[in-house]
């Protein structure tokens, strides 16, 4: 990486229903890398059309290759990687894109989230397909010419649901111990591995520790993270709504009352995975990177990289202003008129509706 910065992947809920990119998408992420991030991340993909969470990208069939590669070149727009996250939503699929009767995911456990459905559970052939559509979705990658893959083992999606004891409920090989949750999080990150080979990017994105009532703690989240560093993965990203605040993204989502914090660790989580990898891979930090201090402070803890989200959606010459100096002109919210923030942003319109649906999400001018 030419440097430490990587744009965060950050689900535009545009794409086409074919699970191809629209331009507005293109667009987006092409103006935000022109800055000059070492590396980019995409919006999730999804590799299974049943493991579908909103209206984004996939890579479950080659007549995406081409849509795929042309947002593999829209982020590198000024030479940085191009990384494509991959994702399954289990039990947060939706069930207006899949259909109620096809949500599926490692237990019926419904999620947190105000109104879901409760899915069925997979079988253990179910389970070994989805590892299948994972190394598939990593081949299309290659195929199409990305630098590498990101699993999306955080923020509540199916992998995540596979290693929590709150949504893994299993008495096969794929549940019921510790040791066994971590089973999918490893078949899935190996296999990603498999298919890109020994020189391709592999990261993997974790959500450190569970807040919610009787969900895995930061020590359960280390023993995985020691298991993942045995696989030769590129990086770890740790997935935090604040680096500084040790708070994780919470199943509910709502942003505006959150559920009450049940767990906190005590120590950071990225010290603590930068602690436990020790230089096997390099550690990723997110989650409320505004300014280069702020980035220098994630660095002091322990990050090799800093990924940055919302600040390069409300501002996306961010990259340039910090590297210019002229941290005074960023901008530091969407501006009160919503008409004004998809032409002047170079954000998609259905992602203006997503970021606007949720309040205290992003802020506003
Ligand atoms: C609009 C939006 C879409 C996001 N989509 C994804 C995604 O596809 N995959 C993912 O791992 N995280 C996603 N995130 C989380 C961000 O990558 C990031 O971790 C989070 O916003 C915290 O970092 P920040 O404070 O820099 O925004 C998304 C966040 C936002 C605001």
């Amino acid at each position: 990486m030419a440097n430490r910065f990587a744009i965060a992947p950050l689900t535009t809920d545009s794409s086409h229903d074919d699970g191809t990119a629209t331009e507005y998408e293109l667009e987006f992420v092409r103006r935000r890398a022109a800055s000059g991030f070492g590396a980019a991340i995409s919006s999730a993909a999804y590799v299974e059309q049943n493991g579908r969470s909103w209206q984004g990208i996939g890579a479950t069939h080659d007549g995406q290759l081409s849509s795929l590669h042309r947002l593999a070149e829209s982020m590198r727009a000024a030479g940085g990687l191009a990384i494509l996250q991959i994702y399954d939503g289990g039990r947060i699929a939706k069930p207006e894109l899949i259909g109620e009767q096809c949500l599926r995911a490692p237990s019926a456990v419904a999620s947190l989230r105000p109104g879901a459905k409760t899915p069925r559970a997979m079988t253990g052939n179910e389970v070994g397909n989805l590892i299948a559509s994972f190394r598939e979705a990593a081949s299309r990658a290659r195929k199409a010419g990305f630098d590498g893959v990101e699993v999306h083992g955080a923020n509540h999606y199916a992998v995540h649901q596979f290693f929590s004891p709150r949504a893994n409920h299993r008495a096969d090989h794929w549940g019921g111990t510790l040791l066994k949750r971590m089973n999918f999080p490893l078949a899935v990150a190996q296999a990603v591995r498999d298919a890109l080979g020994p020189k391709l990017i592999v990261g993997f994105r974790i959500t450190p520790f569970e807040s919610e009532p009787d969900g895995y703690t930061l020590e359960d989240a280390k023993l995985l993270c020691n298991e993942l560093g045995k696989l030769n993965l590129d990086y770890i990203s740790v997935s935090l709504d604040d680096y500084r605040m040790s708070r994780p993204v919470g199943e509910t989502r709502v942003y505006d009352s959150p559920v009450e914090n049940k767990y906190t660790p005590a120590e950071n989580p990225i010290t603590e995975f930068a602690r436990v990898i020790a230089g096997r891979s390099a550690v990723m930090a997110s989650g409320g990177i505004k300014t280069c201090i702020d980035a220098e402070g994630a660095i002091k803890m322990g990050a090799d990289l800093v990924a940055v989200g919302r600040a390069v959606v409300v501002d996306p010459e961010w990259l340039s202003k910090v590297r210019s100096k002229s941290e005074a002109s960023i901008l530091a919210g969407l501006p009160k008129d919503e008409l004004e923030i998809a032409k002047a942003l170079s954000i998609p319109p259905r992602m203006v509706e997503y970021l606007l649906s949720r309040p205290g999400w992003i802020p506003r001018l």
